[in-house]
């Protein structure tokens, strides 16, 4: 295993009967120089001892039996915080379902619920619970909220059936930690990355605006993800209800002039652009000073167009510049996208289809189609940060 010292794990053990497996684990990571911590339920405690997971790695045990003297109510927020990576393993079909519905009724729970790294959950159990429908229910919630799962392998379970429902072996347990952990670690340090998010809004009146439903969520995952790669990353954002993205610079526009201006002012300092705004192809002719009042007869609104910011940035584009459009058709996706991609001069078009369910607008996953010169990668249904994390992987794989 590689190099993981610096690196905080968090092993969450439930009450299966693979939970002696996870002896092997934490021991491999702790070798790797990883600083491994063990929350065990109470049932985990009945299958493998604390002892076992202390002696291994050298850190006290955190166990609901265990006598009040320790300091149960930090411990779990300071390991929650400390965590830079928690793997529930094995999950059982319970835990799975507080974490699906916010349940804190544990040191594990109760740490998973202040948690903000990274969470990997390897479900084990029989593969009638596995397949029931809330246990299947579940595990999407978990996966839209951005969890990882690592799916159980088929085999000869411990309650006689076969079928699928088992932990999988530690080496691979502890394989998905450091691919995880060392995910991508500054492999986009020195970069600079220009990300466009949002809608943007066109005033009609100090009342009214022309807008569209974008949430901005796409654009702030990728930027999210960019500066997690080490970027330096400047946010353009059209009006938006989402929290800033710690670690980047936020522009906040209005209008897609006020975009074009920040992506004109930004270029020359930008070796990768994402323009993944919606923006207004058109604005009303006149935006009134005062609110337009309504009259019997009906009223015509006359638009006219919006620049094409990536038309400007195809004339004005310096070598070494990477641009990746988003295109969002109803009808002929590829087909159109694909047309986007050579009539604006990109070198990649990220495509989503707002027919597809679970893409687009307003939804925390989405499906998108990358486009290059060089052929079609589609990508199936996943959360809107591991699509960015997919987007950022293709854009590095292209860039020359
Ligand atoms: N875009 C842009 N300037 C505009 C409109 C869109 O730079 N005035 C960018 C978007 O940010 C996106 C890409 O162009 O990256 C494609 O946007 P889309 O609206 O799908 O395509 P359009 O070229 O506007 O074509 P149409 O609306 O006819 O589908």
């Amino acid at each position: 295993m590689r190099d993981l010292s610096g690196k905080c794990v968090v092993l969450g053990v439930t009450g299966g009967i693979a939970a002696y497996k996870m002896a092997n684990v934490a021991s491999a990571l702790t070798k790797a120089g990883a600083d491994v911590h063990v929350i065990m339920t109470e049932n985990a405690v009945k299958f493998i001892t604390p002892l076992t997971f202390e002696t291994l790695t050298h850190n006290a045990c955190v166990t609901d039996t265990f006598d009040r003297s320790t300091p149960y109510e930090v411990t779990h927020v300071s390991l929650a915080k400390a965590a830079d990576l928690i793997l529930v393993a094995p999950a059982t079909a319970n835990v799975i379902a507080k974490m699906a519905n916010g349940i804190a009724d544990d040191m594990l729970t109760t740490t998973l619920l202040a948690a903000r790294s990274p969470i990997l959950v390897a479900p084990a159990m029989n593969t009638a619970m596995l397949n029931h429908p809330a246990t299947r229910q579940n595990i999407r919630t978990l996966r839209e909220r951005g969890v990882r799962i690592l799916e159980p392998v088929s085999g000869h379970l411990a309650c006689g059936d076969t079928g699928s429902g088992k932990l999988p072996e530690p080496e691979e347990l502890a394989a998905a930690v450091e691919r995880e952990l060392l995910k991508d670690r500054d492999s986009m340090k020195g970069l600079r990355v220009t990300v466009t998010a949002g809608p943007t809004q066109e005033s009609l009146d100090p009342v009214r605006f022309l807008t569209n439903h974008s949430s901005g969520r796409m654009g702030y995952s990728i930027a999210q993800e960019a500066v997690a790669r080490g970027a330096e990353v400047r946010l353009i954002s059209g009006p938006v209800a989402l929290d800033p993205v710690s670690g980047a610079e936020i522009l906040p526009v209005t209008t897609a002039e006020e975009m074009l201006h920040a992506v004109q002012e930004t270029l020359p300092d930008t070796d990768i652009l994402i323009m993944a705004a919606a923006v207004s192809d058109y604005r009303p002719e006149e935006e009134s000073d005062s609110k337009i009042k309504k009259s019997d007869s009906d009223l015509t609104l006359n638009l006219v167009r919006n620049p094409d910011i990536l038309g400007w940035v195809a004339e004005h584009r310096h070598d070494g510049l990477f641009v990746c459009g988003f295109s969002m058709e109803t009808e002929n996706l590829l087909e159109n996208s694909r047309g986007k991609l050579s009539k604006k001069h990109l070198d990649m078009i990220c495509a989503n289809s707002l027919r597809e369910p679970g893409a687009g607008f307003g939804v925390p996953t989405n499906v998108v189609t990358i486009i290059t010169e060089d052929g079609t990668e589609p990508l199936p249904k996943m959360p809107k940060l591991q699509v960015a994390g997919k987007l950022l992987d293709s854009i590095m794989e292209h860039r020359v």
